[in-house]
């Protein structure tokens, strides 16, 4: 049985398309490996959001093309967003690369790959391909984000991702996506309903929906007795019987209307965590970032969602060092962090991505800049996110339990409806139950806990 090896670098959009590619090569009688000796086809799923992702990939796939090898067929591709960007240019990088396919063409990886290798392996097919040929393939197509939709067999099945949307019409002026990503574009609603129930049937509790800027969902769409596409998406997937949770992520200012605040208030299955990228905390660095909107929209945000649903977890995104960027506006970014009070934030230096216009704006900030603010603000992110742990330990809290912790085989490890990563005795509870867990301590990212009888 030829097998295929898929290593990711990125987010979850990434993972779950490497999912889907997965599914079709098992599906066309691949195995799935781990074994760098043992694979017949080894492909790289690359975000290149920020430049470390794409060295990364880069240094990976140029070791694995450099290694001597008992097999001379072995198939090497590129697949994602680096590749959408990079494209041809990747190939007088790496020598031996075969394949690159954009963020348009997960679909036909599975196609081109089991072409190549079956026609270096001498075997019978329709149309062989020459030694050598390169197959780069980043263009466009309509339908595209339909086209797959399968989802890897998960032994914990308890819970899946679903892309809703692709791409982003935004153009943050430090942000690569909308150029691997392309322009946004909405999977029909009928579509991601059969999907999940398909899921929930499977066994899967919960469901993340995917998305750039998940609020603007078929924003194209008139409101519905006041409300948009996305809450009518979010109301719709609430119905599914056996469905117990549901999440999305992630969310922009621009588009998040007082019916998303609302759907806080009357669909229970929604989940109490937000992840909702605030970049920074000063207006005048968000002018420069082009996000179009004032930072105390945000923070009104935060609060009306709070009120919605008290218990609510926001988590965030932070970008620190971007041009320009005075003591004064990191400054009003940790002021920011400190009123907001976010149970987690993950913080960014600022990274020049080609063909944007921060990469050339006047101010870059130094490294050793860019390093004092990150370390700084995660010392008050830090604390922050500990501090709400700690208001926790004591409480009972619902956990989704998804498998043995990765890291101690003596415990099972579950997430609350927060999202906390949550450690209980192994045997206390079954994989894919929902169980009230006391918790009894924590750290700034774990909490620890008994099942309560
Ligand atoms: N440099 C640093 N961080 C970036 N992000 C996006 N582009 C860049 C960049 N050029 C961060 C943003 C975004 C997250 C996914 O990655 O904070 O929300
Ligand atoms: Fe990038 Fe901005 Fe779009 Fe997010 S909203 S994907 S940061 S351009």
């Amino acid at each position: 049985m030829p097998s295929v090896l898929i290593k990711t670098y990125g987010c979850q959009m990434n993972e779950r398309d490497t999912e889907q590619v997965a599914s079709m090569f098992l599906a066309g009688g691949y195995e799935l490996t781990d074994d760098e000796a043992a694979a017949d086809i080894i492909l790289i799923n690359t975000c290149s959001v920020r430049e470390k992702a794409e060295l990364k990939a880069l240094g990976k796939m140029g070791l694995l093309c450099s290694r001597p090898t008992a097999k001379p067929h072995v198939v090497y591709g590129f697949m994602g967003c680096m590749s959408q960007s990079r494209a041809h240019s990747l190939f007088r990088d790496i020598a031996r690369l075969d394949v690159v396919t954009g963020t348009h063409q997960y679909h036909r990886v599975y196609e081109l790959c089991n072409r190549l290798l079956r026609s270096r392996l001498g075997m019978n097919i329709t149309e062989p391909i020459a030694r050598g040929a390169h197959i780069c393939s980043v263009q466009g197509e309509e339908g595209f984000q339909n086209k797959i939709k399968d989802h890897l067999p998960n032994p914990a099945g308890c819970s899946a991702f679903i892309s809703i949307m692709q791409g982003c019409d935004m153009h943050c002026s430090y942000c690569i996506v909308p150029s691997t990503r392309g322009e946004e574009c909405s999977r029909p609603a009928a579509d991601i309903l059969a999907e999940a129930r398909e899921l929930v049937s499977g066994g899967v509790k919960e469901i993340t929906l995917l998305g750039q800027i998940v609020n603007r969902y078929g924003k194209d769409e008139p409101l519905v007795g006041g409300r948009s596409a996305f809450v009518r998406l979010l109301e719709a997937l609430c119905e599914i019987d056996g469905l117990e949770r549901l999440r999305f992520t992630s969310p922009h200012p621009i588009g998040f209307r007082e019916d998303l605040v609302r759907a806080y208030t009357y669909l229970p299955k929604l989940c109490s965590h937000i992840h909702f990228p605030m970049q920074s905390g000063s207006d005048r660095i968000l002018q420069l970032m082009r996000r179009p909107y004032k930072h105390e929209k945000y923070e009104r945000l935060c609060a009306a969602m709070r009120e919605a649903r008290p218990d609510l977890a926001i988590t965030t995104d932070i970008i620190v060092g971007f041009p320009g960027e005075t003591d004064e506006d990191f400054r009003l970014t940790v002021e920011a962090v400190e009123r907001i009070q976010f149970d987690n934030a993950f913080v960014f230096q600022y990274s020049p991505r080609r063909d944007t216009p921060a990469a050339v704006m006047d101010a870059q900030i130094c490294l050793r800049v860019k390093e004092e603010r990150n370390h700084a603000l995660l010392e008050v992110v830090n604390r922050i996110a500990t501090a709400r742990n700690h208001a926790l330990v004591g409480t009972v809290q619902s956990i989704l339990v998804e498998g043995p912790s990765k890291n101690n085989p003596l415990r099972l490890q579950g997430r609350t409806s927060q999202n906390k990563p949550v450690m209980i005795p192994t045997g206390s509870a079954s994989i894919g139950s929902i169980v009230p867990v006391h918790i009894t301590e924590c750290t700034g990212f774990t909490l620890y806990g008994d099942v309560q009888a």
